[in-house]
């Protein structure tokens, strides 16, 4: 569908950018990042690039998750009229590459040596057809929890190794009176949740079979049933008011003591960073109970589009500047994930960086690391959003059993296969 709506528009924006003019000095950069943690992340980048002389043309399109980013980039592209540069998650990147519309770096990457920086896993997503067309910015992680310090001691709770031992804890916050569970009831931060729920249910072989390789049996199974069941338990340690709730929202929850716990992608810490909490002291990062071992991930990339040749240069340095080991490393400290490349020292990064480096590191050399399908890198954004839908239809009560969203699901993802 992208495909036939985008072709004609890169023809015609192709030919009407043949002139040649002087190089505009601006980076037009289409993102979500508009939580406090998220935009002192971007801060860096609009830093480094002022510094070379780049003026920052910001079009932020508020909601976590990026639903509503990636609606307005379809209508923009649709009307030929391209960012330098759009953040994205895996699938929708290939999408756009297959549509025609995405600029070629492969000069650039290399020069600068991509391929032997940027982990394979990353480069299935950031490389089409052999051809560069995204940068990536860094490495997130959804399987992880958030933990209020001082309200861990308070109930007494120790590190959480299994679901049920998960259960036991979310009891001691309820019975303290303190909200057990912060969530945003928005679907793709339920799905985010969901993710590591099947993947500590079933085991990082269900995971993959289910999520990735979109396995019949395995998303019909006893084991996905089970899933739903675990979901449904958790969802009872929920405040009453979570319905719509933004991340960030559900975040500030657990930084401020109102709530024990969030389940969520390590983008999370960019909020525990931006209000000055630190680790082991603040806050406590644990790996979602019964995941230990494995990594959930998604990478947010910069999609670099086909612009005009006078904009060229200024999409170079964006991807260069992007991809250097310091913006890495100074990056990826504020916003809470890890470097995309893997020669970039965890000096700077807090516990809970070093943590995520070394788990990313394992994950990826034992066969681990796997892509989040929340996150659009389990399969394409049509499968991924019918996956939000069914699950958030079964947390909200609209799909009333487990057995029904197990049905529901499969007949979900077959439709959008
Ligand atoms: C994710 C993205 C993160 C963070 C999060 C919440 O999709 O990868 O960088 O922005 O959404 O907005």
């Amino acid at each position: 569908m992208l495909r036939k709506l985008l072709i004609g528009t890169a023809l015609a924006s192709g030919l009407a950018f043949a002139a040649h003019a002087a190089d505009v000095k601006e980076v037009q950069m289409l993102h979500w990042w508009t939580s406090g943690g998220e935009a002192a992340a971007l801060n860096v980048l609009k830093g480094d690039l002022a510094k070379e002389g780049y003026a920052w043309k910001d079009v932020p399109v508020a909601g976590g998750g990026g639903d509503a980013a990636m609606t307005a980039l379809k209508a923009m592209v649709a009307a030929g009229n391209y960012p330098t540069a759009s953040q994205m998650l895996g699938y929708t990147v290939l999408d756009y590459a297959a549509a025609g519309v995405m600029g070629d770096l492969t000069e650039t990457a290399k020069k600068e040596g991509w391929d032997k920086s940027v982990p394979a896993a990353l480069q299935k997503f950031s490389v089409y057809e052999g051809k560069w067309v995204a940068a990536p910015v860094n490495v997130h992680s959804v399987n992880w929890l958030w933990i209020n310090k001082a309200v861990m001691d308070k109930i007494g709770g120790t590190e959480p190794k299994t679901f049920d031992d998960f259960v036991a804890l979310l009891d001691k916050a309820k019975a303290a009176g303190v909200i057990p569970l912060a969530l945003g009831g928005q679907n793709w931060q339920e799905a985010t949740m969901f993710d590591s729920v099947v993947l500590s249910t079933g085991g990082p072989e269900f995971y993959k079979k289910a999520f990735n390789d979109l396995d019949d049996a395995s998303l019909k199974s006893d084991t996905m049933k089970k899933s739903f069941d675990n979901l449904a338990k958790l969802v009872t340690y929920v405040d009453p008011n979570f319905s719509g709730r933004d991340w960030n929202l559900a975040t500030a929850m657990v930084i401020k003591g109102d709530a024990l716990v969030q389940v969520m992608g390590d983008w999370a810490k960019g909020e525990f960073h931006a209000a000055n909490k630190t680790p082991g002291t603040d806050f406590l990062c644990y790996r979602f109970p019964g995941t230990d071992g494995s990594v959930i991930y998604n990478s947010d990339m910069f999609g670099m589009f086909n612009v005009p040749d006078d904009r060229k240069a200024a999409q170079i340095a964006l991807a260069t500047a992007t991809l250097s080991k310091s913006f890495q490393s100074a990056f990826n400290v504020v916003k809470g994930s890890v470097p995309a490349r893997t020669d970039v020292p965890d000096t700077d990064f807090d516990a809970c960086g070093k943590k995520g480096i070394a788990d990313l590191k394992a994950a990826n050399e034992g066969g681990t690391l796997f892509g989040s399908l929340a996150q659009g890198y389990g399969a394409p954004p049509a499968v991924a959003n019918a996956y939000k839908d069914v699950v958030s239809k079964f947390v909200h009560g609209q799909i009333k059993t487990s057995d029904e969203a197990v049905t529901e699901l499969v007949k979900a993802i077959d439709d959008a296969k």
